[in-house]
């Protein structure tokens, strides 16, 4: 399907006015049925938005489900799940296959530059209770629970989830609010619960909870009706795999978000996410690293001196630093093209980008960090 973002912002906008016909004439399940389709296009159209208007498309598609979600409520006979006519045997077709998030990660946390104490902790709670699981037990070293990764984006959370899946051997799924909200509309209740009914059936299992912010935020009166009914149930999906604690399978689980400060303390209470770690931007030599493993492999000049760049980019993410190196590539390899000539990347290839390539996390942003860290709390 295509995927450019004016296709996608036609197509919803079609929908949601042949939702809106079809309610005035009182088709109700047609026309419930475009409103979804609608909000499904906007959601994949705020994928591919920048912010700040990003988020303004989220909320204008949760406000068409929640126009969606009142034409249900008002239409006691119709299905919960899978919306209008002709529509059910789409939606089991699709279904099955797109709720099932699942992989195995193959990244380790020595892929992870920088982080030591968050790595410390991460494989004391997570990795070795599965790896030395005798000298766990001497040392009354559970296994399973949950743990929230805060700290400005592109810093590696996702990358630390899969790793720690890829260090014992789990099945990874991903609970991400925007996409279960895109992807599930009309079903997120079922499908959230048939996603933790297949991890439980794993031996072993990471469900990552990305933008945490967004499935329990303090500010209640901002969510949406679909997000207000699944909150309490992944809550309650939390709580009730804790109880069972000497079960033969293990369910870790990972919460991430770059909003601390909007967090509901209830996703920290115990058995849920019960422990938080601060992941930091990176400091001189995990910048380094970064650099390094993503220029292996590439021709590289001999004058590209990597402790300057390192130096150089103080307050870059992870994620900056990766596209600082791929956008440093083009030109060396376009001009490799235009000559016949293999032109290695220089020193000066990487200054071009940084002159544009500003950090992304704002001064501002990494103070409010700093304090929330410092503080200690949530
Ligand atoms: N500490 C790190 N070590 C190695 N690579 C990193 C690190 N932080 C970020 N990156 C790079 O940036 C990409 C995006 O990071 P990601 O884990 O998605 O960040 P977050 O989830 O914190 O927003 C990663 O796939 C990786 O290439
Ligand atoms: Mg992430």
């Amino acid at each position: 399907m295509p995927d450019n973002l004016s296709f996608l912002l036609d197509k919803s906008v079609a929908h949601l006015g042949k939702g809106h016909e079809l309610q005035r004439q009182g088709n109700l399940p047609e026309a419930r049925y475009n409103l979804l389709k609608a909000a499904e296009f906007l959601f994949k159209a705020a994928e591919r938005t920048p912010p700040p208007l990003k988020e303004k498309r989220i909320e204008r598609a949760q406000a068409i489900v929640a126009q969606a979600e009142a034409i249900r409520n008002a239409v006691p006979g119709l299905p919960a799940a899978g919306a209008g006519p002709g529509r059910a045997a789409e939606q089991t077709a699709a279904g099955a296959g797109e709720w099932q998030v699942r992989e195995k990660p193959d990244v380790r946390l020595a892929d992870v530059a920088g982080l030591g104490e968050a790595k410390e902790q991460i494989l004391i709670k997570m990795v070795y209770p599965f790896t030395h699981p005798e000298l766990a037990r001497k040392y009354g070293i559970k296994k399973g629970g949950g743990l929230l990764l805060y700290g400005p984006p592109g810093t590696g959370k996702t990358m630390i989830a899969k790793a720690v899946a890829g260090e014992i051997d789990a099945a990874f799924y991903t609970v991400k609010p925007s996409e279960v909200m895109s992807k599930w509309v009309g079903e997120a209740e079922q499908n959230i619960a048939r996603l933790f009914d297949s991890a439980r059936k794993q031996p072993r299992a990471v469900i990552f909870l990305d933008e945490v912010e967004a499935l329990a935020p303090r500010r209640s009166h901002n969510i949406s009706t679909v997000m207000a009914r699944l909150v309490p149930q992944i809550l309650s999906e939390l709580e009730g795999f804790d109880s069972k604690a000497d079960r033969p399978n293990t369910l870790l689980f990972i919460g991430a978000t770059n909003e601390p400060w909007s967090l509901d303390e209830a996703i920290l209470r115990p058995g849920r996410l019960d422990e938080k770690l601060y992941i930091p931007l990176p400091d001189f030599a995990a910048r380094k690293q970064i650099l390094q493993s993503n220029l292996k492999g590439k021709p590289l000049s001999p004058g590209l001196d990597l402790d300057e760049v390192a130096k150089m980019t103080e307050g870059y993410s992870g994620a900056d630093l990766r596209r600082l190196c791929e956008k440093a590539s083009d030109a060396p390899f376009l001009e490799s093209i235009q000559t016949g000539l293999e032109r290695p990347i220089e020193m000066e290839d990487i200054l071009t980008v940084l002159r544009t390539l500003k950090p992304s996390v704002s001064p501002r942003n990494l103070e409010r960090f700093h304090r929330f860290a410092a503080e200690g709390s949530l």
